[in-house]
């Protein structure tokens, strides 16, 4: 063979290799998971729980870091503008990226075309729940009073944008009684203790937090957003069992990293998301606070932008009209 020929094979297998080892090199160090709200609540808890196996599977550790703010959206754009080399990545949720770019006109991101999405991690029904020294026992009663004396309760979100602001906003368009006194905290984990203790009203929260308080009587649930009861909280009764059928929501957590990020590490990164979903282990973790695990679609950077997409479209126009 003549030697320009040889150079040329030496020369391609050289690049095949090249692309092949910096293949292989990710992950060559940690991974950072901005996490978009203060520590221990459902963001975090998803976000710890899938990122444990996920750095099982990569073979180096996802690490943690809570940066709250604007309704997650301060987090979620650290994430999004970091350099793309898969090393920055972020657990975002149905607020973050669905009802913002309803809410923040200025939103520095674009959740459907200026990200890299990954996939969903886990579904999160929602539970209208109460500090358990409020008088209403129940929904309907929550429901009445809410609506004869709106200034008397204290609603407790995450800030705008938020799924717990998102969700207790569709809850009080539908009673009519749009403004309500409101605290904002950098994470509905905060805002739990001082539901816990008291502090503030009410709050519609995702079921992982929440969960264990419910089990354990420190808070009151009314009821929970979704068509069914949860496996993981038998004795809550559905909206519509309990008398308010057209408040219906759930909410979900998911993964993105920033556009631009290098295919080989985007793989990658599905692919350590899904080994999480299907360990047994781990999604015993997620069923055991009531988490709904994705389908194999949903965990597909498609399918996870397709889930976006359907609730952005239906939550915008209600957002549109919510009051700040
Ligand atoms: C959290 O992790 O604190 C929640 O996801 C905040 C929220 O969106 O309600």
């Amino acid at each position: 063979m003549k030697s320009f020929a040889k150079i040329g094979l030496v020369a391609a297998a050289a690049l095949a290799l090249s692309g092949a080892a910096q293949a292989q090199a990710y992950p060559d160090r940690p991974i950072t998971m901005i996490v978009p709200f203060a520590a221990g609540g459902p963001t975090d808890i998803i976000a710890r729980i899938v990122g444990d196996h996920m750095s099982k599977t990569l073979g180096k550790q996802v690490v943690i870091e809570n940066v709250a703010g604007a309704g997650g959206t301060t987090g979620i754009t650290r994430a999004l503008t970091a350099t793309p080399d898969g090393y920055t990545i972020a657990m975002g949720h149905l607020g973050t990226f669905s009802a913002a770019p309803a809410t923040y006109p200025n939103l520095k991101y674009d959740p459907l075309n200026g990200m890299q999405p990954i996939g969903l991690a886990g579904g999160t029904p929602i539970l209208v729940v109460a500090r358990k020294t409020l008088e209403q026992a129940d929904l309907k009663s929550f429901v009445a009073a809410v609506k004869a004396n709106p200034d008397k309760f204290n609603e407790a979100h995450a800030g705008l944008g938020s799924v717990s602001w998102t969700t207790c906003t569709l809850l009080k368009g539908q009673l009519g009684v749009p403004k309500l006194n409101a605290v904002a905290y950098r994470g509905t984990g905060p805002a739990l203790n001082d539901l816990v203790s008291g502090q503030v009203d009410f709050m519609c929260d995702q079921i992982v937090s929440v969960a264990e308080q419910i089990k354990a009587g420190t808070i009151r649930a009314y009821a929970i957003a979704s068509a069914e009861r949860s496996p993981a909280l038998p004795d809550v009764p559905t909206t519509k069992e309990a008398g308010l059928p057209e408040y219906q929501i759930e909410a979900w957590n998911g993964i993105a990293a920033p556009k631009g990020t290098p295919k080989e590490a985007v793989d990658k990164l599905v692919d350590a998301l899904n080994k999480a979903l299907n360990d047994e282990g781990t999604k015993k973790r997620l069923l055991d606070l009531g988490a709904v695990i994705p389908t194999v679609e949903e965990r597909t950077p498609a399918g996870f932008a397709a889930v976006i997409k359907r609730d952005a479209d239906k939550l915008s126009p209600i957002l549109a009209a919510a009051p700040r």
